[in-house]
């Protein structure tokens, strides 16, 4: 993860989309043509676009509101626990129109290529109604053929048991299995499955139930795990075999080791820490040491981590987890996209992959951790076509 390859004075060719050659600029400049398009970066850091692999992007209203209380102390906890938190969003999410929730959306897929980022994985969530999450999940198929940035729909119809189950979790669940996944699957509306697992929410058995129903319709599996308490979701994600278990906080060496040993990778997400104001980040260097491939992501949602910023997180990740700025690029680009299966075709800048990729304003790739704080990109590429220009 520290060997980042790079290549000073280099440059890319690029053709349909795809990058043809990467080189010295003089090796490069021996394939143009009299048509190739020339794009001088000017000697800043070219880096492939960031692949931000769990994120929440579709939501309606914000809650500065719950912000503010836990300013003055409220936890996250209590505040969900009085009926605010995910059921909040929830209830604006639902009342809002799929095209309302597109404006919004589109708003903060402006935010995301600033920091530089060409994919985000997007959960559903803040529906838990079949029609809410279809409603959503539509959405994010729509973002995603608009083109300017690429997304991968996960559905997440467990984020939390919504006001007309409380008390009736297993009446829920049901309807997850007998009618949401089924109907997600039929009209191919995501590709994973995503279970907020923790004890006060959806607890390991309930879990496992509504994992293993999407693992059985096709469904590759990731999982809120151990947020806050250790150790029953990585060792779920483990016995489950899902793709990722992310945030990590709680989790202790056993939940490690499991997820070491089942190939699962970690998702950290360091933002959601760092905004909840708590001082438990994961153990980021000992996943790394212990050769886990490590994924940094956003989380970016209205309640814990309200920030699209790769550039943020690259920082929180050197100065609160330890991980090298080239450990942090790793995390956040090749890793980041073989956890969405995807390591074939985004997530590095080598021939025969998309031409996805980042002009940053910096001359040094270290200056995107080290001067925090500001999202660095000021051009953007997906698939070889500009997607963003900074004014
Ligand atoms: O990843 N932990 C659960 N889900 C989100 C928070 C969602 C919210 O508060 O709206 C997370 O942190
Ligand atoms: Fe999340």
């Amino acid at each position: 993860m520290r060997d980042l390859a790079i290549l000073s004075r280099g440059a890319m060719l690029v053709r349909h989309g795809r990058i043809q050659a990467v080189g010295s600029r003089a090796e490069i400049e021996t394939l143009v043509s009299p048509q190739t398009r020339l794009v001088d970066a000017g000697g800043r850091v070219v880096l492939p676009g960031f692949v931000d692999a769990h994120t929440h992007p579709v939501f309606a209203g914000t809650r500065a509101d719950e912000y503010e209380l836990r300013a003055q102390g409220a936890t996250y906890a209590e505040i969900a626990a009085r009926g605010g938190g995910i059921r909040s969003t929830v209830r604006r999410t639902r009342a809002a129109t799929e095209d309302e929730l597109m404006d919004s959306a589109r708003r903060y897929r402006q935010w995301f290529l600033r920091g530089g980022t060409t994919t985000v994985e997007a959960k559903s969530g803040y529906g838990l109604s079949l029609e809410a999450e279809c409603k959503i999940l539509r959405a994010i198929h729509r973002l995603g053929q608009e083109g300017s940035v690429r997304y991968v729909p996960t559905f997440l119809g467990a984020h939390e048991v919504p006001d007309e189950f409380r008390g009736r979790m297993d009446d829920y669940i049901a309807l997850l299995i007998r009618e949401m996944l089924p109907r997600v699957a039929r009209e191919h509306l995501a590709e994973y499955c995503d279970v907020f697992c923790e004890p006060s929410v959806f607890p390991a058995a309930q879990a496992r139930v509504i994992l293993a129903a999407a693992k059985s319709l096709g469904f590759g599996l990731r999982l809120h795990a151990d947020q806050f308490t250790p150790d029953e979701g990585a060792l779920l994600a483990a016995e489950l075999g899902a793709d990722t278990a992310d945030h990590l906080e709680a989790t202790g060496p056993a939940g490690l080791e499991a997820l070491r040993a089942a190939g699962v990778q970690p998702v950290l997400l360091p933002a959601s820490v760092y905004n909840l104001g708590s001082p438990r980040y994961p153990a980021a260097r000992q996943m790394i040491d212990a050769g886990l491939p490590v994924v940094l992501a956003t989380d970016f949602n209205p309640g814990s981590s309200p920030t699209t910023s790769m550039p943020l997180v690259l920082s929180l990740a050197s100065t609160q987890m330890k991980m090298t700025p080239a450990e942090a690029v790793t995390a956040a680009t090749i890793n980041a996209a073989h956890s969405l299966r995807q390591g074939h075709e985004i997530g590095s800048l080598e021939p025969g992959k998309f031409a996805d990729f980042a002009i940053h304003d910096a001359a040094d790739y270290r200056d995107l951790a080290y001067f925090f704080g500001r999202d660095t990109a000021r051009a953007v590429y997906i698939g070889g076509v500009p997607a963003y220009q900074a004014e």
